[in-house]
C-alpha cells in the first residue's frame, strides 16, 4: 500500500521532532531534508532516525533539483556518508531510505546503504518541466533490483498528467515514486496507490518557519483524513470536480464527508483543468465514475457529452457529468439547486408575479434564467457585455441591459428579487462589487451565487441598507445533494441533511 511521507523543512533537528511528534498518526514515514537544516545541525544527523522512531528517508536535496544545498558535491558527499556511517544492526536505528540522485555515481555510499539495509531511491527531479520519455526513464534509473525509482516532474498542462499516468500503467513492474509537482499534480498525489507510486509527499501547512519542499504537496492530515488516503484501492469508484484555476470549491469537503458518514468506497478529488478534452483524457485513463464540472468548462463540456438532460440542453451549461458505456451523460443540477435555495428563502412555490433582476449573462446567469423562466418570473438581466445579455434574455422574452447608468435604471421595475451570479466579489477579489452603481432600496431580496466570502461586498450593502440576503451556500449544497443524485444512482441520505451543513 502506498505510504504517507512527510518532508521536513526546520532548521533543526529539535524543530523536525516536534513536527514529527504532531503528525506521526498521519504518516507512515519521514524525509529528512538535510539541505534545509543549519550547518552546524547537518554534523548530527547520524542519529536522527533513531530519535524520530519511524522509517526516515535521507535527502540532500541540490538547488539545481529544487532543493536548499548550494556546496559543492564533495561536502554533499561526505554529509550522505555521515548519514549512513557507523550503521546499526538494530534497523531503526539506520536511515530507512536514501535518495541519490541518477547522476550521483559514488559506489561506496551505495555499498554503505546496502550493508545496513537502507533503500536506495535512485531519483531524476524536473523542477521545469516533463520527462520526453517517462516509461524509459523509470525502467533505466534503476541500478540494482532492491532500488527504488523516483520521478518527480512539473507538468504545465493537465495533458502532461495523462501522460504521467499512462507511463505508470506501463510499468507496473517497476517498484517506483512518480509524481507530478504543481497545480496540475494534486490527482496524482491523492491516487499514489492507482498510480503503483509507493510514497506520497506531504508537507505541514499553516507553520510559517517551515518552507514547503516542492509545490503541490498536500497536508498530511487532509491526505489522511479528507481523502481517506489510506483506504484507497483499485476498486475505489473515484469522483472529483474540475474547472479552473478552482481555487475555492467547498465540494471536496462535501463528498469526501458523506462517503466517509457513509462508509463508501469512494474518493472524491479536484482536478484543476486547463482544458476539458485533456480532463477527460484523464477521467478515462483513471477511470472516474462522476464529475461536477464548473467554471470555465461548463459550456465546453458540451459537445463531449453522449447524452444530455433536458436541463443542459435549455440551458446549455453542464455541471455534472456521469460515466455510462455510451459515454458521459450530462445534467444541471445548479438550476434545481438554485430554484430549491430561493423559493424556500422567500417562501414560495414558485416566481409568479415576481420582477427579478439577474446580473451577469455566464454560465450560473444561464441557469438562473431558465429556472426564473420555468417558474413563471420575469427577468432583467445586465452584464458588464450587453450582447450577452441581450442572447441570454431574447429566448425568453426578458429585458436587458448593460451594466451602466442606463441599464442600472432599469432595476427600479425588476426589483423584487436581485440575484447577482458572476464571480465578481469571490475570494480573493472581495472587495470588487458588480453593482456597485445601483442604491438599494431595502425591500429588495437580494442573492449572491457566491459563497466564498460569506457576504460579499455587494450583500454587504444590500444587507446594510435593509434588504433580506441570501449568499450561495444552500445553493451549492443542494445541488451537490442533486449531484449525489446522478453519482450513485440514489438519493442523498436524509438522515445527513443536517450533518452536512457544513
Ligand atoms: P460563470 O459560469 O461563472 O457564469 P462565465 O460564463 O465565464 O462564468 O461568466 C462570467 C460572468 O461574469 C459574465 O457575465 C461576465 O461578464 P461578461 O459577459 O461581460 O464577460 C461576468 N464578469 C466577469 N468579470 C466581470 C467584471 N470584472 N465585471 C463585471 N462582470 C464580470
Amino acid at each position: 500500500m502506498a505510504k504517507i511521507c512527510l518532508c521536513l523543512t526546520g532548521k533543526t533537528l529539535a524543530r523536525d521532532l516536534e513536527v514529527v511528534e504532531k503528525y506521526r498518526k498521519y504518516v507512515d514515514v519521514v524525509e529528512l531534508r538535510v539541505d534545509y537544516l543549519e550547518p552546524d545541525e547537518r554534523f548530527l544527523i547520524r542519529r536522527f532516525p533513531e530519535m524520530a522512531g519511524l522509517p526516515v528517508i535521507l535527502t540532500i536535496r541540490r538547488d539545481i533539483d529544487g532543493g536548499q544545498f548550494v556546496g559543492g558535491e564533495g561536502a554533499r558527499i561526505s554529509l550522505l556518508s555521515k548519514g549512513l556511517a557507523f550503521a546499526d544492526v538494530n534497523p531503526r536505528r539506520n536511515f530507512a531510505y536514501v535518495d541519490l540522485e541518477e547522476d550521483l555515481n559514488v559506489p561506496s555510499l551505495e555499498e554503505a546503504a546496502r550493508t545496513f539495509g537502507t533503500r536506495i531511491i535512485r531519483s531524476y527531479h524536473n523542477i521545469n518541466g516533463m520527462d520526453p520519455d517517462l516509461t524509459g526513464h523509470l525502467r533505466g534509473l534503476l541500478r540494482e533490483g532492491d532500488e527504488l525509482a523516483k520521478i518527480a516532474v512539473m507538468p504545465h498542462s493537465l495533458e502532461e498528467v495523462v501522460q504521467v499516468f499512462k507511463a505508470a500503467q506501463e510499468t507496473t513492474d517497476v517498484d517506483k515514486i512518480l509524481l507530478c509537482m504543481g497545480e496540475f499534480g494534486a490527482s496524482t498525489r491523492i491516487l499514489a496507490e492507482l498510480l503503483g507510486s509507493q510514497i506520497s509527499y506531504t508537507m505541514v501547512t499553516g507553520e510559517p518557519d517551515l518552507p514547503i519542499a516542492a509545490p503541490g504537496q498536500f497536508d498530511p492530515r487532509e491526505l489522511t483524513e479528507r481523502y481517506r488516503f489510506r483506504d484507497i484501492s483499485a476498486k475505489t469508484r473515484i469522483f472529483g470536480i474540475t474547472g479552473y484555476p478552482l481555487k475555492a470549491t467547498a465540494s471536496p469537503a462535501f463528498f469526501n464527508t458523506v462517503f466517509a458518514l457513509e462508509n463508501s468506497d469512494a474518493v472524491y478529488i479536484p482536478v484543476p483543468a486547463d482544458s476539458i478534452r485533456s480532463f477527460l483524457h484523464l477521467a478515462e485513463v483513471i477511470g472516474m465514475a462522476g464529475v461536477s464540472v464548473t467554471v470555465p468548462h461548463k459550456e465546453a463540456i458540451l459537445p463531449y457529452l453522449a447524452k444530455r438532460s433536458a436541463e443542459v440542453e435549455s440551458i446549455g451549461a453542464c455541471n455534472t457529468i456521469v460515466s455510462d458505456p455510451s459515454g458521459w451523460i450530462g445534467s444541471n443540477t445548479d438550476a434545481p439547486g438554485f430554484s430549491d435555495s430561493l423559493l424556500e428563502f422567500i417562501g414560495k412555490k414558485n416566481f409568479k408575479g415576481k420582477r427579478i433582476t439577474i446580473v451577469g449573462a455566464g454560465g450560473a446567469a444561464r441557469a438562473v434564467a431558465a429556472e426564473v423562466y420555468r417558474l413563471a418570473g420575469k427577468a432583467l438581466i445586465l452584464n458588464r457585455n450587453p450582447i450577452r445579455a441581450r442572447d441570454l434574455a431574447t429566448p425568453y422574452r426578458f429585458l436587458w441591459g448593460g451594466l451602466d447608468t442606463h441599464g442600472i435604471n432599469l432595476i427600479e421595475k425588476y426589483s423584487d428579487i436581485i440575484i447577482q451570479t458572476t464571480s465578481v466579489g469571490m475570494e480573493p477579489d472581495i472587495t470588487s462589487d458588480p453593482l456597485a452603481l445601483y442604491t438599494f432600496k431595502g425591500h429588495e431580496v437580494v442573492m449572491d451565487v457566491i459563497y466564498k466570502p460569506e457576504m460579499t461586498a455587494f450583500l454587504k450593502r444590500a444587507a446594510e441598507a435593509g434588504c433580506r440576503v441570501q449568499n450561495g451556500y444552500d445553493m451549492l449544497l443542494r445541488q451537490a445533494r442533486y449531484q449525489y443524485g446522478h453519482f450513485m444512482g440514489a438519493e442523498f441520505p436524509p438522515q445527513l441533511m443536517s450533518r452536512m451543513k457544513m
